[in-house]
């Protein structure tokens, strides 16, 4: 089976932005990437929950694409305070992501309940973006690819394709600190996640992984460079229009 690394470049807002600084920022993004007419990469941005419908429409025909930062896995009823991933799509997305790793901890979420989250998103038409990655404790433990395959297996629903998942490894110690692994630790995660996904997938080779936890513009050429690596999930360097372009310019 082919790779087919068209790479990724997704930001995650998580909890920033009002509805000035928000639309300035999704408007920013739309210009540089209708500037740039990149055909061979996909960039996408996932803005917190109040903001996907304005953003959607302020991206409009830009190629820049819109997504949440987590569903339910319910499609609607009594969960208050919850986002379906039925209206996710509904204000415009097509991407979510589920399980990011302030999702686990803040909220006790499980790798069952990522899974019924990834369930929720392909029931809606939207492409979930799993994400996973160890703590420092387990890095330092040697655990680290031992719970990327606990998460995978428990977190990727049965029936998932290429064309239905994107997987992200995000070290929880390397999101929001600036630290980030070395290139071959990346490259070794990612091949190891390739390989796990070998046993769920059909069409493994042409999943896209996402490496995310401090990826910025200086430093995004080199970790997407590594091994296994389709494209970057992007939190604090997606706030910046010209950072995040940046980082989409090195995919
Ligand atoms: P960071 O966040 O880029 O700010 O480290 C990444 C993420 O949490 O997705």
């Amino acid at each position: 089976m082919a790779r087919t690394p068209r790479p990724l470049i997704a930001g995650n807002w998580k909890m920033n932005g009002s509805k000035a600084d928000g639309l300035a920022l999704a408007k920013g993004v739309a210009d540089g990437v209708k500037q740039a007419g990149w055909t061979d990469r996909e960039v996408l941005i996932c803005p917190p929950a109040t903001l996907i419908m304005a953003v959607a429409e302020a991206v409009r025909g830009s190629g820049v694409l819109v997504g949440g930062e987590d569903c339910h896995a319910k499609p609607s009823g009594a969960h208050t305070g919850d986002v379906s991933a039925e209206m996710l799509r509904d204000a415009g997305a097509s991407h979510v992501i589920v399980g990011h790793s302030e999702r686990r901890t803040d909220h006790g979420e499980t790798d069952a309940m990522v899974r019924a989250k990834a369930e929720a998103a392909w029931r809606a038409g939207l492409m979930p973006i799993v994400c996973i990655g160890e703590t420092l404790a387990e890095r330092e433990a040697g655990r680290t690819l031992g719970v990327l395959e606990t998460q995978l297996k428990g977190s990727v629903p049965a029936g998932a394709t290429a064309a239905k998942l994107v997987v992200a490894y995000e070290p929880v110690w390397a999101i929001g600190t600036g630290k980030t692994p070395t290139t071959p630790e990346v490259a070794a995660a990612h091949a190891h996640i390739r390989k796990v996904l070998g046993g769920l997938v059909a069409d493994a080779p042409a999943v896209r992984l996402l490496y995310g936890g401090s990826v910025k513009g200086s430093n995004a050429a080199e970790l997407l460079a590594a091994g296994d690596v389709d494209g970057a999930l992007v939190g604090g360097a997606s706030l910046k229009a010209e950072e995040f372009l940046a980082i989409a310019k090195a995919a």
